[in-house]
């Protein structure tokens, strides 16, 4: 009996301790993204100290580390995610770090010459102001948001987005625009001046009024008479053509709109997220593995490049909708199909390759030939957001 019972006592032992060793998906990848990141740091290291005007990471061509100026579109994405490695692991190391890269990106608060302002200072000082609460960052942030409404038209009742091409249109507006208002919002939070807002959500109905089709896909780019509001044009950029769904623009219609319910808790904007998330959950050209190609209309399937920050900010944003959503369970089953398959060897970089980057097979922009089937720092950026996201419950 005696050594029956010992038997017994020494199973429940091993059973405990191989219990204590295995750890769970979620510590696997924090551990994973840990020494990435720590790569990533180092990979930077010899490039920056070279050239004091690159400020973060943004991909690899020709085996190259690609790094920006503060200027570039994607300058505040590596300081979001070493905020977000904090977030995960509660390691100071990663706190410092985030300060110390956001901080290099302040004079952008001036920069009036871009509609970028949200992706560059609320991915990287928002987050940062909430773990510091740094009266300095909420100044930096403000004036942000004070630079990015000087390109507002009332008469076109939008944000202008690019100043470039002006032989080709009048007054742009992107899809892309919707993950700027995200600023606007928190600013009109912190003053209670309303005039950030009314400007955020004017530039939601207006988007929501001519960027999209009858299918609930939308235009990457519609021109807008400066004078009248009048839309002039609607065509691509980064698309495969004018009337193509590009998969990004896809993603951050999506991350948009869902991001201007939570703000406004306007029921016009939950319904336009879902029907946005319609258009991608059912579309017949969603690959098995719910990793979008580059473009849902791109001509070559399947010999097309797929884009992993499509699925990244896909991901992140239908975790937010089925918080909200009576579909609840069909979002977060979309959800978790595209994150596992970006979490899978597939998409993960292996350890210590890709300059620290996180995911391979990106597309910046195969219409231009540019970024094709590559790291990119904003992937990165939505899939850790979707990392914690999806685990939110045991943060
Ligand atoms: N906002 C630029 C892009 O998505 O490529």
């Amino acid at each position: 009996m005696n050594k029956i019972l010992l038997s017994l006592a020494a199973a429940v032992m091993l059973v405990a301790c191989t219990q204590k060793q295995a750890t769970s998906p979620r510590e696997e990848l924090t551990r994973y993204a840990e020494k990435q990141l720590t790569f990533a740091l180092e990979s930077l290291t010899a490039p920056m100290s070279a050239n004091n005007k690159l400020v973060a990471p943004r991909t690899v061509e020709d085996s190259t580390l690609q790094l920006v100026p503060t200027r570039d579109w994607t300058s505040g994405f590596f300081a979001g995610e070493l905020r977000m490695m904090y977030q995960l692991t509660k390691d100071t190391v990663w706190k410092q770090k985030a300060i110390q890269f956001t901080e290099l990106l302040e004079q952008e608060k001036n920069n009036g010459k871009t509609h970028d302002m949200g992706f560059k200072m609320f991915c990287s000082y928002g987050r940062a102001y909430e773990i510091t609460k740094n009266p300095h960052y909420r100044d930096v942030l403000l004036q942000s948001a004070r630079t990015l409404i000087t390109r507002y038209n009332p008469q076109v009742g939008c944000i202008r987005s690019w100043d470039h091409n002006a032989d080709k249109w009048d007054f742009p507006v992107i899809i892309d625009n919707m993950m700027n208002l995200e600023l606007l919002f928190w600013a009109s939070r912190e003053t209670c001046d309303t005039i950030f807002r009314d400007i955020a959500v004017s530039h939601a109905l207006k988007t929501m009024e001519n960027h999209f089709r009858p299918d609930m896909s939308s235009y990457h780019v519609v021109d807008y008479d400066p004078e009248t509001g009048e839309v002039e044009g609607r065509t691509t950029h980064q698309g495969y053509s004018p009337e193509s769904a590009w998969s990004r623009g896809q993603a951050w219609a999506l991350y948009g709109y869902t991001m201007v319910y939570r703000e406004t808790n306007d029921v016009r904007f939950l319904q336009q997220a879902e029907k946005i998330a319609g258009y991608i959950i059912n579309h017949p050209r969603l690959p098995a593995d719910k990793v979008a190609y580059w473009d849902f209309d791109a001509p070559e399937m399947p010999n097309e490049p797929r884009d992993a920050s499509a699925a990244a900010i896909m991901a992140s944003a239908l975790y937010e909708l089925a918080e909200y959503s009576n579909s609840r369970e069909v979002y977060l089953k979309c959800a978790n199909d595209m994150f596992e398959s970006l979490a899978s060897a597939a998409y993960l970089a292996a350890p210590s390759t890709n300059f620290g980057f996180l995911l391979k097979h990106s597309t910046g922009s195969k219409a231009h030939e540019s970024e094709v089937d590559v790291p990119l720092v904003y992937a990165d950026y939505y899939f850790l957001e979707s990392f914690i996201r999806k685990y939110n419950a045991c943060f």
